[in-house]
């Protein structure tokens, strides 16, 4: 872990998918129905769901995370020859309840107990945030869920990032983004938040503009950093 400390910080703010909720429990759950395809699904829905994020931004075509997440569960099946719809539906459901990382929950107590101000910031839509949050029983730690449906255009672009300042009325300087996305930390840190990167599987630097001030291995490793 980087030793750097951040210094008036008053709000977190947090990516949700793969930063607080663990994307890979919705296919881990079904490795009855699919063997020991789960992974190669798991990696592949999640692969193809950013790409349409990234690809509908570009085109100017925006549909919210729902869609863009049964699309990619769509295309994930089909390459691997899976055609039953109830495992499809069953996948869908189980991404409405996904398991939130273990140490998560205690994380967001400590930041809380020391006054800082705690958000989601992320392309999900709303029911969907509400429902991870819920299940994951995280939901009253949190004073916002802001999705990226205010804007109606995904992560990186910088109108998302702009609304955590709006919303808590607090220069992005003053905030802390999080994210175990390492583009989604970069593209944070070029909309002048102060950044930490939990890069839970170790993962290379990305080579785009802007790298977060600082790396964490698990969000236990956050309130430390940030002074809580
Ligand atoms: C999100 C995706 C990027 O929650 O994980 O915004």
């Amino acid at each position: 872990m980087s030793r750097v400390r951040l210094a008036g910080i008053k709000a977190c703010v947090f990516d949700a998918y793969g930063t607080l909720f663990d994307v890979n429990s919705a296919a881990a759950q079904a490795k009855d129905e699919l063997g020991e395809h789960w992974q190669t699904l798991a990696e592949l829905w999640r692969a193809k769901q950013l790409q349409y994020t990234w690809l509908r931004g570009l085109m100017g075509r925006h549909a919210d995370f729902w869609q863009v997440t049964g699309d990619a569960l769509d295309y994930a099946m089909a390459s691997l020859r899976i055609s039953d719809p109830h495992t499809r539906e069953r996948l869908m459901g189980l991404y409405l309840r996904l398991a939130a990382f273990p140490e998560v929950k205690g994380a967001l107590l400590r930041l809380r107990e020391a006054g800082m101000k705690l958000a989601i910031l992320s392309n999900g839509e709303p029911k969907m945030l509400a429902s991870a949050a819920r299940n994951s029983g995280i939901e009253e730690l949190l004073d916002a869920v802001l999705s990226v449906e205010a804007v109606k255009v995904f992560k990186p672009h910088p109108h998302v990032y702009r609304m955590a300042e709006e919303r808590f009325g607090l220069t992005a300087q003053a905030m802390c983004f999080v994210s175990s996305n390492g583009w989604d930390a970069y593209a944070a840190k070029a909309c002048g938040y102060r950044v930490v990167w939990c890069n839970r599987f170790a993962q290379a630097p990305e080579r785009i503009p802007s790298p977060p001030d600082a790396q964490i291995d698990t969000l236990a490793q956050l309130p430390e950093l940030v002074g809580a």
